[in-house]
């Protein structure tokens, strides 16, 4: 059997849309915010792994979610690229129709509450009103766009006879994608599928769109939902690489994709994903946020593929499949074994970029990162892959307002430690000292100096980012500000360079924070 789709023509039944909102549920959640040219190059890398929709933002939240949807939607193709906005918000979908105004295909999502609990508390609107929302909501994105989705936010304890008014409601009034959240990640794998068999034979007009799932992991179970809603009949899921999201997180990308590769016998489903590039877009993702996934993280974990115990290993030596249930090149482990050294060239460099999904990177970045790493590869013998992904990913930060330019620092034990610190800010140059207990203390109170905030730390981590006593330093620092947070990052074979790159990073994502309304300002 086949379907008519808007933005994908004739799609058969076995074809799984898979839909990214790494770059929407993922950047809005604590910690994770990027800035645009993060998320364009987040963007760039998710329509070359050969996902099918983009979600890129929520343009009416602020003149940056607005610009970075405008800039992705011009410049990125291959993918349809998708706006959120509220059902009913008119404002909301002249702002999502306009930032998609260049994208070759363009989605405006539309989404409302729909359960009671969130009808009568955050919405205090009658139902009769929600699916007047809806249809206004729909009639409007279709004047810009025929790909429409709409989402029944909490979807999963609507009561379902108005489930299906509401459903109807969306179709008759042009949604081509019926999204069905698990908002709060309460339901169960059987309740999924059920409300999916339940909309498919009750909804009129079922036929004509696609079903869609979303899954929040509040009690691990958004991939088991997913995989169980695909079973009841949705055909297009969201998720996110690494899981990212509100609270617990999304549905795992990764894992889904691996899922139903892996266990096509069960599923018989099929993606467009080319999964030897998971790995390197979950790094990428890394570090942009200076998240790092835990060691045990299916796919893409640093273990997901390690076999320690002896009788493993024996087994594995063996036959592969005796422990092994899908190969590690599969998804892109052990894919790029180029290391480079000091003597590596221009082309090599950009070599190992492409292969670390660094897809389009301007000249000017290019010309940036290769003078550190020629600088990194003077004080270290080897520059590991994450090595790369770690500096690449500080100087493509060029839309950052402050920057760092030198720190010289004096310290030990005979010596208060001292810190002489140069910054720009919006292009102006600001110098000063500062001395602080211990070296770190001194080079964020210079900052603090160049730069007066009212910002106050709330956390401070050093790692490495590869093994040895030469290894880069990675550090993050995360910034508290009127109910703000934000997580900056910063890598360095200094010590205190790195913690200065981090706190600054934190300043630029604060500067960009400040521009967003907090969600209780837009009101429907
Ligand atoms: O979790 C949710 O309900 C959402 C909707 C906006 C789709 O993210
Ligand atoms: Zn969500």
């Amino acid at each position: 059997m086949s379907f008519q789709h808007p933005s994908f023509g004739s799609v058969s039944d076995d074809r799984v849309i898979i839909f990214d909102t790494t770059l929407r549920d993922g950047e809005q959640s604590p910690g994770f915010s990027m800035n645009l040219g993060e998320k364009l190059r987040m963007a760039h890398a998710l329509a070359a792994l050969g996902v099918d929709v983009i979600e890129a933002g929520f343009p009416v939240a602020s003149e940056g979610d607005f610009e970075s949807v405008r800039q992705i939607a011009e410049n990125v193709d291959g993918s349809v690229i998708c706006a959120l906005a509220r059902s009913g918000g008119k404002r909301d979908i002249e702002a999502a129709g306009e930032a998609l105004k260049k994208a070759k295909r363009g989605r405006i999502h539309n989404f409302i509450s729909t359960s009671p609990l969130h009808m009568k508390y955050k919405l205090r609107m009658a139902p009769e009103r929600v699916l007047e929302l809806i249809a206004e909501g729909n009639k409007q994105s279709r004047q810009y766009t025929d790909d429409v989705e709409w989402s029944a936010e909490d979807g999963s304890r609507t009561e379902p006879d108005f489930l299906c008014r509401c459903v109807e409601t969306a179709i008759r009034h042009g949604a081509t994608t019926i999204n069905i959240p698990d908002t709060v990640g309460f339901a169960t794998p059987d309740e999924m599928q059920a409300i999916f068999t339940m909309l498919r034979e009750r909804v009129p007009g079922a036929d004509r769109v696609i079903f869609s799932t979303h899954n929040h992991n509040d009690l691990g179970l958004a991939v088991g939902n997913t995989l169980a809603s695909l079973e009841g009949g949705a055909r297009q899921i969201e998720c996110t690489i690494n899981g990212i999201g509100e609270r617990a997180g999304n549905a795992a990308l990764e894992e889904i994709v691996m899922a139903l590769r892996t266990r096509h016998d069960r599923y018989g489903l099929n993606t467009q994903i080319e999964t030897p590039r998971l790995l390197s877009v979950s790094r990428l993702l890394a570090a942009t946020t200076g998240f790092d996934v835990q060691p045990n993280k299916a796919i893409v974990g640093r273990n997901a593929f390690a076999h320690e115990s002896g009788i493993h290993q024996d087994g594995v030596l063996k036959h592969a499949g005796t422990y092994e249930i899908m190969t590690p090149e599969s998804v892109g482990w052990n894919s790029t074994s180029l290391v480079l050294g000091k003597h590596s060239g221009r082309a090599a460099f950009r070599d190992k970029l492409r292969a670390l999904g660094y897809e389009e990177i301007d000249d000017a970045t290019f010309a940036a990162a290769f003078k550190r790493f020629k600088e990194l590869a003077d004080q270290k013998k080897v520059v590991f892959d994450d090595d790369v992904r770690a500096l690449v990913d500080e100087e493509g930060r060029d839309h950052d307002r402050v920057e760092l330019k030198s720190l010289t620092l004096q310290g030990g034990t005979r010596h208060a430690a001292h810190v002489s610190l140069e910054m720009t800010v919006d292009g102006e140059l600001r110098q000063v000292e500062a001395e602080g207990n211990g070296p770190v203390d001194a080079a964020f109170r210079a900052i603090g100096e160049a730069f007066p905030h009212e910002a106050t730390l709330a956390l401070f981590s050093v790692g490495n980012v590869t093994e040895g006593t030469d290894a880069q330093a990675r550090t993050t620092v995360r910034l508290q500000e009127a109910g703000r947070l934000v997580d900056g990052q910063g890598s360095d074979a200094d010590t205190v360079v790195s913690a200065a790159r981090a706190y600054i990073h934190a300043l630029n994502k604060l500067l960009v924070k400040r521009e967003r309304r907090a969600p209780e300002e837009l009101t429907v």
